[in-house]
């Protein structure tokens, strides 16, 4: 907070300026706007509003041409505009009732006009979309735009997570895993979800029929597998001419304790990697793209792969 004390107590000595802080504190408005809910012409909305940012009492936000006011941090100034704020309050009731009912009205108007809207959040959408609607929605509605019809493998499911993210989305998912305490939690996830089945078999034989699947999707599993040459031949087997892999794991990385504290049998997989693993099996890399990194993600950089199989 800038200013002495006397600096302060100055500015808090003119009603309209302590009617524009009580207004401010409510909602960060913009000067029209305030000329409008104090019925007072702009430049003296201006004039008072220029004396409470050099008094550090209102914060200032520029949205390209037009800029917006709030109640800044007080600080230790907070208990100076309580007593304030509330002798007003109790001295002049009525008047600030009528200026909270014209502050509905311009923010009334202001809901109705979303250029407005957009105008004035500016880089703060990101976080009123936050605020009204979360993050759950983001990767269900993306997925709508995969290609209706598709059966889906999720090899390595695990507690399947995945599941009922692709069941609205896929005419058929099925879930492998070879761990029977895996599939139980998956199994209880699946519960209810149309076209969803589990079955519980290894990598290098799938409990799949030959061109069964469209799409194998194997997340965060190769890497605990040694010979993953029969693996590649059996995604070959199982998929449909035309159909792809889908990877998703650990780039090369150099932690070696994974491997005795988690079991890791490759400390990620570089493209080159990936490419000869593909094209021994008789499927070709079509794309190898590092994903980008979640900065509280305490392990190693991810990559998604795809491998087809030629229509053929
Ligand atoms: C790290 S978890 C990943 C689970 C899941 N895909 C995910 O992203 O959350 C690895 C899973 O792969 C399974 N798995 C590992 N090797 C396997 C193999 N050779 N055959 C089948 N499943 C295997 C494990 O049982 C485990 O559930």
């Amino acid at each position: 907070m800038n200013g002495s004390v006397y600096d302060r107590l100055s500015c808090l000595a003119e009603p309209l300026r302590v009617r524009i802080l009580r207004l401010l504190e409510r909602e960060e408005l913009a000067v029209g706007e305030l000329s409008r809910v104090l019925q007072s012409p702009q430049p003296t909305v201006s004039r008072h509003l220029k004396q409470l940012d050099e008094g550090g009492w209102v914060q200032r936000r520029r949205a390209g041409t037009a800029a917006y006011f709030r109640l800044a941090a007080l600080g230790e100034a907070a208990p100076l505009w309580s007593v304030v704020r509330d002798a007003i309050d109790e001295e002049e009731p009525a008047a600030f009732a009528d200026d909270l009912r014209r502050l509905d009205r311009v923010l009334a108007a202001r809901a109705g006009d979303s250029e407005a809207l957009f105008r004035r959040l500016g880089g703060q959408w990101d976080a009123v979309r936050h605020d009204l609607f979360g993050e759950a929605f983001v990767l269900p509605a993306l997925l709508s735009m995969l290609p209706p019809g598709l059966v889906v493998a999720d090899l390595g499911c695990g507690t399947g997570g995945t599941l009922p993210l692709l069941a609205p989305v896929a005419a058929r998912v099925i879930g492998i895993d070879r761990e029977e305490a895996m599939l139980e939690v998956a199994a209880s996830r699946a519960e209810g979800l149309a076209h969803v089945e589990l079955r519980r078999g290894q990598l290098h034989a799938l409990p799949l029929a030959p061109a069964e699947i469209d799409v194998a999707l194997c997340q965060l599993v190769l890497h605990h597998v040694a010979d993953l040459s029969p693996v590649f031949a059996e995604f070959r087997r199982v998929l449909r001419p035309g159909g792809r892999v889908v990877v998703l794991d650990m780039v090369e990385h150099d932690r070696e304790d994974y491997r005795s504290t988690m079991g890791h049998q490759h400390l990620g997989f570089s493209r080159g990697a990936l490419e000869s693993l593909a094209r021994g099996a008789g499927l070709s890399l079509a794309s190898y793209r590092a994903l980008p990194v979640d900065p509280a993600a305490l392990g190693p950089g991810l990559f998604v792969g795809v491998a087809t199989r030629g229509t053929t």
